[in-house]
C-alpha cells in the first residue's frame, strides 16, 4: 500500500479577461484607495465569451500532466474542487475527464467552497493510500463571478475567476500531504452563502427578482472567524505532523484578502515574509488560490524540493482547512503509460 502522494505536477489558469478595481469604481461606489486598503486587492480575471469551469479546469489540468509527464492514460482518477460547476449534472470532474481524453478513469466533484482544495488533497490522498487510486488529477476551479452582485460593493470587489491543478502519484517516500486537519460549522452557512439556486429555493421568477441568487455574506464576522479558524487549524495540522511552526518554511494561506493574512501571520508569529501572497492579482478565487497560489510559488523558486509547506483556508459552509506538505517529485516515479519512468531531476 502507497503510504503517500507525491505532487508530481501541478499548473494554473485564470480568464483572460482582467478587471482592475478602476473598472469596478464605474460600476459601484468604491475606489482603487478603498480596495486596495482594505483588502490588497488590485485586478481580477473574470470569464467572458466560451469560458466556464471546466474549461479553466482543463487548462490548468494540461499544465500539471505536461509537468508530470504524464498522459490521459496514466490518470486514474479525477477528482475537481467547486462550488460554481459547470452544470447541476454531470459533475465537472466527468467534464473535465471527456475534454482532456481520459477514458479509464473514476470522476467526481467536492463541494467545500474555498477550503475545497485541502479539502480535496486530503481525500485524494487517502484514495491513493488505500490503493483505490494511483495517480489523480485533482483540480480546484471556481468562477465566482457568476454568484456576484455586480451592484454590491460589499462583496464584488473581494472575488475573481481560476483554477489550479496538481497531479498526485502514489510514493513510498514521504512527500505530498503529511498532515490535515478538517473542520465544518453548518450551522453558520448564513454568514457566507447562495441561499438559491438549489432544490430548498429554486429559481423561480420571484426569487430571481430578489438578492438570493447571488453570494451574500457578512464581512466582519467571517473575518474574525477566519483568522481564528486558521490559526487553530494549522496548529493542530503541524501537531498532527508532529512538527513545529520552525519546521515550515512557507506558508500559503487561502487568498481572500491580504489584512486576514496580515492577522493569522501576527497571531502565529510568524513573519507575513514566510507566507506566499499573491492575491493583489487574482482576488478570491475561492477554491483555486492555494494551488494558483502554489504554482506560482514555484515557478519563483518559493518553493522547492523538500520544501515543508503549511496550507490553510476558510471558507463557505462554514468550512475551514489546513495542511503540512513536503514539496517534491521522488527520484523514483511510477511507470507511464506502459513504460518505466527514468529517474528526474529534483524540481
Ligand atoms: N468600497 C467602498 N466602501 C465600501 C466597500 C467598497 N467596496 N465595501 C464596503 N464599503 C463600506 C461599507 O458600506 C461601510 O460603510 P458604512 O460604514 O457607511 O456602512 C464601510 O465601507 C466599512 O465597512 P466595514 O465592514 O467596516 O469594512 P471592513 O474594514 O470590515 O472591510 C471587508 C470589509 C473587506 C469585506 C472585510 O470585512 C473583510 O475582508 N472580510 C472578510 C470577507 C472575505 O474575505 N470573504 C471572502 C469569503 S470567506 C473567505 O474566503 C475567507
Amino acid at each position: 500500500m502507497a503510504l503517500y502522494a507525491a505532487i508530481v505536477g501541478w499548473g494554473m489558469s485564470v480568464p483572460t479577461r482582467v478587471v482592475t478595481n478602476a473598472e469596478l469604481s464605474t460600476l459601484v461606489d468604491t475606489s482603487d484607495e478603498w480596495i486596495q486598503s482594505r483588502t490588497g486587492i488590485r485586478e481580477r480575471h473574470i470569464i467572458s465569451n466560451g469560458e466556464s469551469t471546466s474549461t479553466l479546469a482543463v487548462a490548468a489540468s494540461r499544465d500539471a500532466m505536461a509537468m508530470a509527464g504524464v498522459t490521459a492514460a496514466d490518470i486514474d482518477m479525477v477528482i475537481v474542487a467547486t462550488f460554481t460547476p459547470d452544470r447541476p449534472l454531470p459533475a465537472t470532474a466527468c467534464r473535465v475527464q471527456a475534454a482532456l481524453g481520459i477514458t479509464n478513469a473514476a470522476a467526481f466533484d467536492i463541494a467545500a467552497a474555498c477550503s475545497g482544495f485541502v479539502y480535496g488533497l486530503t481525500v485524494a490522498t487517502s484514495l491513493i493510500q488505500t490503493g483505490a487510486a494511483k495517480r489523480i488529477l485533482f483540480c480546484a476551479t471556481d468562477v465566482v463571478s457568476h454568484f456576484v452582485n455586480w451592484t454590491d460593493r460589499n462583496t464584488c470587489v473581494l472575488f475573481g475567476d481560476g483554477a489550479g491543478a496538481v497531479i498526485l502519484e502514489a510514493t513510498d517516500q514521504p512527500y505530498g500531504l503529511l498532515s490535515s486537519d478538517l473542520g465544518a460549522a453548518g450551522d453558520r452557512e448564513e454568514l457566507l452563502m447562495v441561499e438559491a439556486g438549489g432544490t430548498c429555493l429554486p429559481l423561480t421568477p420571484d426569487v430571481l427578482a430578489t438578492d438570493k441568487r447571488f453570494l451574500t455574506m457578512n464581512g466582519r464576522e467571517i473575518f474574525k472567524l477566519a483568522v481564528r479558524a486558521m490559526e487553530v487549524s494549522s496548529l493542530a495540522a503541524l501537531q498532527k505532523a508532529n512538527l513545529s511552526l520552525a519546521d515550515i518554511a512557507v506558508v500559503v494561506p487561502h487568498q481572500a484578502n491580504r489584512r486576514i493574512i496580515e492577522a493569522i501571520a501576527e497571531r502565529m508569529a510568524v513573519p507575513i515574509q514566510q507566507f506566499y501572497i499573491n492575491v493583489e492579482r487574482y482576488g478570491n478565487t475561492s477554491a483555486a488560490t492555494i494551488p494558483m497560489a502554489l504554482t506560482e510559488a514555484a515557478a519563483e523558486g518559493v518553493i522547492q524540493h523538500d520544501t515543508n509547506i503549511l496550507l490553510t483556508a476558510f471558507g463557505g459552509g462554514l468550512t475551514w482547512a489546513s495542511a503540512v506538505v513536503r514539496w517534491g517529485v521522488p527520484v523514483q516515479r511510477l511507470p507511464v503509460h506502459g513504460q518505466a519512468k527514468t529517474e528526474r531531476s529534483a524540481e
